[in-house]
């Protein structure tokens, strides 16, 4: 029973043999992603939270095989763009299934949207400022009207996204029930309200949690008792998963247990928006050893991987398993010695390390590394910085393996230039 699968997968339980001949064959850097595992993280979520409408937040992880798995295995899409809903929409979910979250939404973003919505009349999109409301209303919208507001509660794994109390996020909490009566009174239908409480909350701030969803459990009475009634109580994303091998995973249970409580008797459906609890474990980056060097207090391994293939570690410093594959298998006979290193990558600035001084196998050029939680936010969060063209994806299902995304070309980065200067195009 996959509902029973196991709450963390560790780097260290990927099978090497089954990673290394993906680098021979697609190159690296290269993104590996397991549907199964995708699959297995999302039951656990459904079970652990059995009446809940869960809907996987896109912008984790928006590639075409990860959507289409997870709206047959009965989840819906929140999208954070235009561009996003056209991702839902071609995996095959239905308006019904596809939440629009506008944070200051650009004016095409709208027009977009509202263009769909003749054609997906149940879509629903979460406004989070009385400005946005004004804008959809504008443009003839009146459908489904879901409000974000802002808790003034925050938790997460980085100062960087903890959305609950950044100002940039939804309408103050105390304001909601007003705006709600003046969109209901404007002919709206007023469905729900929503908050993020931020990304990566870990088992140590669990308390913050509570504390967020009792607050929205008390704002969905108030504005229950205002409009008529509520469809459905959105409370994010946001669960963590651990990253280093000795943290205690979140514990879902608990979280649901808290997040009924503090809805009591309400009828209304609780909804959620998990990314990186879907995908992060899912997923690991296949990277080679370009140059080895001693440096004054640790070795550096040069590897073809860096900030504009995973940031997360430039970003906000955070922590990514990391393993010799290579290695691995010379470790049967002969042990290499570990050492401190630094996993450097090929970009001109000195936070493009994946590691700094940290014990791992001695690196010798042509080693292939893995990373380890770059499922969710690491494609999707790759630039093309350095003129470095973005790595392929390859997604492995129930022993398959598929290329997913072609790894990009530089001819594939200089395009957009040469085509806005046609006259000049043909010199080139
Ligand atoms: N719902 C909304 C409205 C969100 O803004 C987000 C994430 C989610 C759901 C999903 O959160 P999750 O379950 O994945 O934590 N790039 C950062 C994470 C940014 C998250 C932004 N919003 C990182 O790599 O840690």
């Amino acid at each position: 029973d996959v509902g029973e699968s196991p709450p963390v997968r560790r780097l260290s339980e990927w099978d090497a043999a089954e990673l290394r001949p993906l680098a021979g064959e697609y190159g690296t850097p290269l993104y590996v992603l397991d549907l199964e595992r995708v699959r297995q993280n999302y039951r656990r979520l459904e079970a652990a939270f059995p009446d809940a409408d869960v809907l996987y937040a896109v912008k984790a992880n928006a590639l075409g095989d990860v959507l289409s798995t997870l709206h047959e295995a009965g989840a819906g899409l929140e999208c954070a763009s235009a561009g996003e809903v056209q991702r839902a929409l071609a995996a095959g979910a239905p308006g019904s299934e596809i939440h629009y979250t506008a944070v200051n939404p650009p004016a095409g973003d709208l027009d977009w949207i509202v263009d769909a919505w003749a054609d997906h009349p149940d879509l629903t999109v979460t406004a989070g400022s009385t400005d946005t409301i004004d804008r959809l209303a504008d443009r003839g919208y009146d459908g489904r009207l879901c409000l974000r507001v802002n808790p003034g509660i925050g938790a997460g794994h980085h100062e960087k996204v903890e959305t609950g109390a950044a100002a940039k996020f939804g309408v103050p909490a105390e304001r909601a029930v007003d705006v709600l009566v003046d969109a209901a009174d404007r002919g709206f239908d007023v469905v729900g309200i929503h908050a993020h409480v931020g990304s990566g909350v870990s088992s140590k701030q669990r308390d913050a949690h509570r504390e967020f969803v009792a607050r929205m459990g008390d704002l969905a009475r108030d504005v229950a008792g205002a409009v008529g009634g509520l469809k459905f109580v959105d409370i994010g994303g946001g669960f963590g998963v651990p990253y280093r091998e000795d943290e205690t995973p979140l514990d879902l249970e608990s979280v649901a247990d808290a997040t009924r409580d503090a809805l009591g008797e309400l009828d209304a459906t609780v909804t959620i928006e998990p990314g990186r609890y879907v995908v992060a474990d899912a997923g690991v980056l296949l990277t080679t050893v370009n140059t080895v060097k001693d440096a004054r207090e640790t070795t550096v391994a040069g590897v073809d991987a860096g900030l504009t293939t995973l940031l997360r570690p430039a970003m906000y410093d955070a922590y990514h398993p990391i393993r010799n594959l290579t290695a691995d298998v010379s470790e049967r006979g002969s042990s290499r010695e570990r050492t401190p290193q630094t996993v450097a990558g090929p970009i001109c600035e000195s936070g493009d390390v994946f590691c700094t001084a940290r014990e791992l196998p001695r690196s010798e050029r042509g080693d292939l590394l893995a990373i380890g939680n770059a499922g969710a936010y690491g494609y999707e969060m790759a630039t093309q910085y350095n003129t470095r063209p973005r790595p392929a994806s390859v997604v492995l299902d129930d022993g398959d393996v598929r290329p997913a995304r072609r790894r990009e070309t530089i001819a594939d980065v200089l395009r957009p230039e040469r085509e806005a200067l046609p006259s000049a195009s043909a010199d080139r």
